[in-house]
């Protein structure tokens, strides 16, 4: 049988599979590294999405300074998995930031919408006619997604 990559506990199959390195300082590090193989980045991405403490979302959100929008996309992906508050100041700046690929930008307000928390409908809604037409789809989807939450927890 040929063998494949495993399922997480969030039910998606990632990239990497998460590090063995328990201690946040050294996954950190690792995360940090724009020497370090993405490989091994992404593995110190996943352990720390799995430990799923504020802390550990901490260190997902300062991962942002890389230079990689690949890394930075998939930061705002398991930020939206791990749906904690503690991200919510860090990605509603990068949904702000123009300057910011569109890709990360994108995946920042599917995050913002996963997380479940209506302080998110204010920036969602300001760049819901953004001229980026992958950004103003993503902000009415996770408005959309808000909206069926908040209401099919009234129902
Ligand atoms: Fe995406």
């Amino acid at each position: 049988m040929t063998s494949r990559p495993e399922t997480s506990e969030y039910g998606s199959v990632d990239p990497a599979p998460p590090s063995d390195i328990e201690q946040l300082s050294q996954l950190r590090t690792i995360l940090l590294d724009e020497n370090e193989k993405m490989f091994q980045r992404m593995r110190s991405v996943f352990k720390l999405r799995n430990i799923r403490s504020p802390e550990s979302c901490l260190v997902l959100c300062e991962g942002f300074a890389s230079s990689s929008a690949l890394l930075r996309h998939e930061l705002a992906y398991v930020l939206g998995q791990m749906q904690m508050d503690e991200a919510l100041p860090t990605l509603t700046r990068i949904l702000s930031n123009h300057e910011e690929h569109v890709m990360v930008r994108h995946e920042a307000a599917e995050a913002l919408g996963a997380i479940g928390n209506p302080d998110a409908i204010e920036v969602l809604e300001t760049y819901l006619n953004d001229e980026h037409v992958e950004v103003s789809e993503s902000c009415e989807v996770a408005l959309d997604l808000l909206n069926w939450v908040s209401n099919s927890t009234i129902a």
